[in-house]
C-alpha cells in the first residue's frame, strides 16, 4: 500500500497532503491574522511573546533568526521588537499568499533588510549548515507533511549552540475545560471561519490537525531523534498549547 498521511481526520496519499494543506492557507491568508485573535481571543499574541522571550534576541549583539512557516511575519515582527538593530529574521514559509501578507506588514513598517521572506518547504531548507543563531516554527509543524525530515532541517541550519522553539497546539489538561474546549473547537471555529474566510472546511481541518498532533513528550522524543539537546517544554493555558525548547550543542 502507498504511504499515506492525515490531512485533519483525513488519510490522504503522502504525495497529496501539502496541496491541500498550501489550498487552506491561500484560502485564509487575508483574513488569516484577524482570524487568530477571534479564534483565540488575543491569546494566541501572548503564545507568541512567551516563544520570543524564549527566543531573547541580544540588544547589542549580531542575531540572525529563522522564523519557518513563519506565514504572515507575526513572529517575526515579534522577534525585531525584542531585538537590537544588529538582529534580522528570516521568514521561510512555503505559501506565497501568506508571505505577500507578510511582505506587506513589514513593507507598512518599514523594516527595510531586517526581514526577508523566502519561499521553501520546511522539510528543504534553501539555507547553509549552521546559518542562524535561533529558529522557530509556530503552529506550523503539525502542517509539514514529513515533521521529522522538517526537524532534521531546522537542526542542520542551526550554528552551534543554536536554540530551536516550536509552538504548537497541544491537548487541554485541566478537567471541564476540554470538554468545553472541543465544543468550541469543533462547532465555533468552522462557523467562525466561514462567516470571517467563507471558508468552513479550512478551519475544520485546522481543528482535526491539532487533536492528531502528537502529545509534548512524544514530541520531545522526535526533537531528540533530530539532534536536538537539553529538550524541554511548558505548557500554557490549561494545555491548549505548549512550547517546546532544544539546543544544537
Ligand atoms: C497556522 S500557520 C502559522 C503561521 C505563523 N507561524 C503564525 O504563527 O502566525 C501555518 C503555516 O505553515 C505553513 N506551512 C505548511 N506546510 C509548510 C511546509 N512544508 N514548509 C513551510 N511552511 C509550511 C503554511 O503555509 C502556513 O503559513
Amino acid at each position: 500500500m502507498a504511504d499515506t498521511a492525515h490531512f485533519g481526520d483525513r488519510q490522504v496519499p503522502l504525495g497529496d497532503k501539502q496541496a491541500l494543506v498550501d489550498e487552506v492557507f491561500r484560502s485564509v491568508a487575508r483574513r488569516y491574522d484577524l482570524m487568530n485573535d477571534l479564534m483565540s481571543f488575543g491569546l494566541h499574541r501572548a503564545w507568541k511573546d512567551a516563544l520570543v522571550t524564549a527566543v531573547d534576541p541580544p540588544r547589542q549583539a549580531p542575531f540572525a533568526h529563522l522564523d519557518i512557516a513563519g506565514g504572515t511575519g507575526d513572529v517575526a515582527l515579534r522577534v525585531l521588537q525584542a531585538g537590537g538593530d544588529r538582529t534580522s529574521v528570516t521568514v521561510c514559509d512555503i505559501n506565497a499568499d501568506m508571505l505577500a501578507v507578510g511582505r506587506e506588514r513589514a513593507a507598512a513598517k518599514q523594516l527595510g533588510d531586517a526581514v526577508s521572506f523566502i519561499e521553501a518547504n520546511a522539510e528543504a531548507l534553501p539555507f547553509p549548515d549552521r546559518s542562524f543563531d535561533a529558529a522557530s516554527i509556530a503552529f506550523g509543524i503539525r502542517n509539514v507533511t514529513r515533521i521529522d525530515a522538517a526537524l532534521a532541517e531546522a537542526f542542520r541550519v542551526l550554528k552551534i549552540g543554536g536554540k530551536f522553539l516550536c509552538l504548537e497546539f497541544s491537548a487541554v489538561d485541566v478537567p471541564g475545560l476540554d470538554r468545553l474546549y472541543d465544543l468550541y473547537s469543533f462547532n465555533v471555529i468552522p462557523a467562525l471561519g466561514r462567516a470571517v474566510t467563507g471558508d468552513a472546511e479550512s478551519y475544520r481541518y485546522l481543528v482535526e490537525s491539532i487533536r492528531r498532533f502528537p502529545n509534548p513528550q512524544t514530541f520531545a522524543g522526535m526533537m531528540r531523534a533530530a539532534g536536538f539537546a537539553r529538550v524541554t517544554h511548558k505548557t500554557m493555558s490549561g494545555g491548549i498549547v505548549a512550547l517546546h525548547c532544544g539546543w544544537r550543542l
